[in-house]
């Protein structure tokens, strides 16, 4: 049995030299302020989470990715781990309760329990009439408007580590993630590992937490989910007229199937956007799959060099 099973990602915490910077980009990118201090700015999507994103002031860095416990008591259980901290009330917009961690990579993990919740901000949407379901939208009429995506909540986050099988026995045995998807290199290596949230019998987002393997630990990105593909299109328009600096996409996953967008910030963090993923409980068992040639999706652009070697320390 796991020590906890986190039930959700809170947040990615990073340190970045210009907090106006970092708000123009993150308000391009499709999120808005939650709060902001002279030391640190807080972001958050459309849905009821206080903040999905913090930034702190300094030379940048990444600092920690926050999942979310379903219990005080489930910190408590936390906070006897070897090299933890105790639990702590968060001195931050939002509030809050805390576990510190390390993970085997040196990773900072935070577990948070408490936060404040703030109104979810409703958008315009326009269901697709596709051939099949025809009248999703029937006596309506879709007028689209340019700009951001609308980012609704952090989905998932990917780091970098030179040995991989410790991290993964941790953040499985420490916050019960579950296999979903690991590829194999021809020589039997592991080079992606998918895993996500147990959640028992309700559906979850096909990963939450994706490790693949690098020379250095660091962070590779951080997802977020936008309100459909119309809304991921818009965003990426958006991107290209501010003259953001693309990585990859549009295209579609194979291992969770979204339909993704990839951006780097000005301070080398990469985010990506996504829509319509495979959601699995925690029946499914999981599967290892030796094409590692199916990196690149059914359709959409070939991978680049510089999306796999990503590492922020
Ligand atoms: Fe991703």
């Amino acid at each position: 049995m796991p020590i906890i099973k986190a039930i959700d990602l809170a947040y990615v915490r990073v340190r970045v030299p210009d907090l106006d910077k970092a708000e123009a980009f993150l308000k391009d990118f499709g999120l808005q302020r939650s709060a902001r201090t002279d030391k640190a700015l807080y972001m958050r999507g459309s849905c009821a989470e206080h903040h999905i994103h913090v930034a702190e002031l300094g030379p940048p860095k990444f600092l920690a990715m926050a999942f979310v416990a379903a219990s005080e008591d489930d910190l408590h259980k936390l906070a006897k781990q070897p090299g933890a901290s105790g639990v702590e009330t968060i001195d931050e917009p939002g509030g809050g309760r805390r576990v510190r961690l390390k993970d085997p990579d040196g990773n900072t993990v935070e577990v948070v329990h408490g936060i404040e919740r703030v109104q979810p901000i409703a958008h315009a949407r326009h269901p697709l009439n596709d051939a099949i379901d025809g009248l999703r939208r029937a006596g309506t009429l879709a007028r689209h408007e340019k700009g951001p995506s609308k980012v609704l909540r952090l989905g998932h986050g990917v780091l970098v580590s030179p040995d991989m099988p410790p991290m993964l026995s941790w953040y499985r045995e420490t916050l019960g993630l579950l296999m979903s998807d690991e590829v194999l290199a021809p020589d039997g290596q592991l080079v992606l590992a998918f895993n996500r949230l147990d959640r028992g019998p309700e559906y979850v987002d096909h990963h939450v937490f994706l490790l693949q393997p690098g020379p250095k630990p660091g962070l590779n990105h951080i997802a977020f989910e936008v309100q459909d593909l119309d809304d991921l299109m818009l965003g990426h328009e958006h991107m290209v007229a501010r003259g953001g600096d693309k990585v990859w996409g549009i295209g579609r996953h194979v291992y969770g199937a979204q339909i993704f967008d990839y951006w780097m910030d000005p301070f080398d963090f990469m985010y990506e956007h996504w829509t319509d993923t495979d959601r699995m409980n925690a029946d499914f068992r999981g599967v290892t799959d030796g094409t590692i040639a199916s990196a690149n999706g059914p359709w959409g652009d070939q991978v680049p060099e510089r999306f796999f070697t990503h590492s922020h320390e």
